[in-house]
C-alpha cells in the first residue's frame, strides 16, 4: 500500500456540486447510481446548491464543518464529492472529517477495479490507479519526507516519500510491458481475423444502456448482464453466423459515461481500438432513459476521442418493453439505408431486424448469390474454391454448375472479367435449397 489513509468502509455521504455552469453539471442520479454499484451504503446525499469554490476545501469551510458533524453524526466512513478534488483539497478534507474522501475519478476508479476480470482488463485498472496515485503522491504526501528504515526496500537515506515514488514506477513499468505483450496478442489475433475477411461489429453505448444484454441474446452466450454501471469492462469477443451474410465477429465493449476521466480513456484504449477497427458500430441507446440525448452525445465524443467517429453506425434503441405503442421497427435514412433499430434485447422483440440491418449494411459491398457456371468455366469454379467463397455447389438437369458463392463484389467483377465473361452475365440471385 502506498498510503496511510483511513481506511474506506460502507457508510458513506454523497456530496453534490450543483454548479452553474451545465456542461460541468453532473447528474446527481447518476452519481448515485455509480455510489451503489461501487457497493456504497448512502446514509446521506448532500445536494451543495451554489458554492464558490475555495482552494482548500473546494466547498466553504461553513458547509465543511456542517458535513464534519454529520460524519461524525452518522459513524460514516466515507465522503464522495461528485467532482474533480485536487489531491490536496482531498488531504485537507480528510484531516477534517477524519474518515476517507474520494472523488467522482476516485469513484469510478474504484468501480472499475471490482469490475475487470480479464488479465488486461485488470492491468488497465491498475495503470489508471497508479496513475492517479502518483500525482496524489507528489503533491499531497510531503508530510511523509522524513527517514524511515526497512529491509530490501530502500537505499541508504531514501525518504519514504523517495520509496514510494521509486516502488510506483517500478511498478508502472511492469504493468506496462505486460499490457504491452497483451496487447500485441490482441492485435494479432486482430489482424488474423481481418486477413480471414471476418467483419467485425462493435457494440458502444452508454453505460447500462444494455450492451451485454444485447451481445447474450444476439449470440446466445451468457456474458455477467448486471443492473450495475460498467458491468463489462473487457471487450468480449463472439462469432455469429448471420443469414446471408455469413460469419462476423460481434464485441460487446465497456460502457461510456459523461466526464469519464481522461486517464481511464487512455488506459481503456486498448479496450476501446476494438471499436475503432470495426467495420459497423452498434451503438446501443436506452431508449426509455430521459436524458438518452445528453448520453448519445456523450458517446459520440469518446468515439471522437478514439477516432472512431466516422465508422458505420447503426443505432439500437432498445428496452422497447418499456414503451408504450412502439413496435420492433427498422428505420431508414433518405438512401434506404438502416440507421436505427427499435427492438428490447431482454425479451427477443427486434433481434431478427437487427440481423438484418447488419447484414444490410455490411453485405452492401459483398455479392451473395448463385452463379450458373457451364463447363468451359471450370477454372472460374476453381478460383471461387480457392478463395472460400463457395457457400454451396449444385447441378441442373444439364449438368451445369450452379454455385452459391459470397464474396466481395469487386472481387467478383475482376474475377469475371478476366475469364471473359461479361460481368455478371451468368448470375442468378436466388438462394440455394
Ligand atoms: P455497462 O456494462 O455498464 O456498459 O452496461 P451495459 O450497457 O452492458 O448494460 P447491461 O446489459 O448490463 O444492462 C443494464 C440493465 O438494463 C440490466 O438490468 C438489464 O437487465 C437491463 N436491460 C437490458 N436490456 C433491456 C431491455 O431490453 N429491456 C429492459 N426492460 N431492461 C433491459
Amino acid at each position: 500500500m502506498f498510503f496511510e489513509r483511513h481506511g474506506g468502509g460502507e457508510r458513506t455521504i454523497l456530496v453534490h456540486l450543483d454548479g452553474q455552469d451545465p456542461e460541468a453539471r453532473e447528474d446527481p442520479q447518476e452519481f448515485q447510481e455509480l455510489a451503489i454499484s461501487a457497493g456504497a451504503e448512502t446514509v446521506a446525499f448532500v445536494n451543495v446548491p451554489r458554492h464558490r469554490p475555495t482552494a482548500k476545501y473546494l466547498i466553504g469551510s461553513g458547509k465543511v464543518e456542517e458535513l464534519r458533524d454529520q460524519v461524525k453524526a452518522e459513524k460514516v466512513d466515507l465522503v464522495i464529492f461528485n467532482s474533480v478534488l485536487t489531491p490536496s483539497q482531498e488531504r485537507n478534507l480528510e484531516r477534517v472529517f477524519e474518515c476517507r474522501v474520494i472523488d467522482r475519478t476516485g469513484l469510478i476508479l474504484d468501480i472499475f477495479a471490482q469490475r475487470a476480470r480479464t488479465h488486461e482488463g485488470k492491468l488497465q485498472v491498475e495503470l489508471a490507479q497508479l496513475d492517479y496515485m502518483s500525482t496524489r503522491l507528489v503533491r499531497g504526501w510531503t508530510h511523509l519526507e522524513r527517514q524511515k528504515g526497512g529491509i530490501g526496500l530502500r537505499g541508504p537515506g531514501e525518504t519514504q516519500l523517495e520509496t514510494d515514488r521509486r516502488l510506483l514506477r517500478v511498478r508502472l513499468r511492469q504493468i506496462k510491458g505486460r499490457l504491452e505483450k497483451v496487447r500485441s496478442q490482441r492485435d494479432q489475433a486482430r489482424r488474423g481475423r481481418q486477413r480471414a475477411d471476418i467483419p467485425s461489429v462493435s457494440l458502444v453505448g452508454y453505460t447500462n444502456a444494455g450492451k451485454s444484454t444485447l451481445f447474450n441474446s444476439v449470440t446466445d452466450s451468457d456474458v455477467f448482464a448486471a443492473d450495475q454501471l460498467f458491468a463489462t469492462l473487457d471487450p468480449t469477443l463472439r462469432r455469429l453466423e448471420l443469414a446471408d451474410l455469413g460469419p462476423i465477429v460481434l464485441a460487446d465493449t465497456v460502457g461510456f459515461i459523461r466526464h469519464l476521466p481522461h486517464k481511464l480513456v487512455e488506459a481503456f484504449r486498448a479496450t476501446l481500438e476494438e471499436s475503432s477497427n470495426s467495420d459497423l458500430l452498434l451503438h446501443v441507446i436506452d431508449a426509455h432513459e430521459p436524458e438518452r440525448m445528453a448520453q448519445i452525445e456523450q458517446v459520440m465524443a469518446v468515439l471522437g476521442e478514439i477516432g472512431a467517429q466516422d465508422l458505420p453506425i447503426l443505432e439500437v434503441y432498445n428496452k422497447l418493453d418499456l414503451l408504450e405503442g412502439v413496435e420492433p421497427q427498422i428505420q431508414r435514412d433518405a438512401d434506404g439505408k438502416p440507421q436505427r433499430v427499435w427492438l428490447s434485447a431482454r425479451d427477443g422483440q427486434g433481434l431478427d431486424l437487427l440481423k438484418q440491418a447488419i447484414a444490410e449494411l455490411l453485405g452492401d459491398d459483398l455479392f451473395v448469390g448463385t452463379l450458373r457456371l457451364p463447363q468451359r468455366f471450370a477454372r472460374l469454379r476453381a478460383q471461387f474454391f480457392a478463395l472460400g467463397a463457395v457457400q454451396k455447389e449444385e447441378h441442373d438437369e444439364e449438368g451445369i454448375c450452379l454455385l452459391a458463392v459470397r464474396l466481395p463484389r469487386v472481387e467478383l467483377n475482376r474475377l469475371v472479367s478476366r475469364e471473359g465473361m461479361q460481368p455478371l452475365e451468368f448470375i442468378e440471385q436466388h438462394t440455394l435449397q
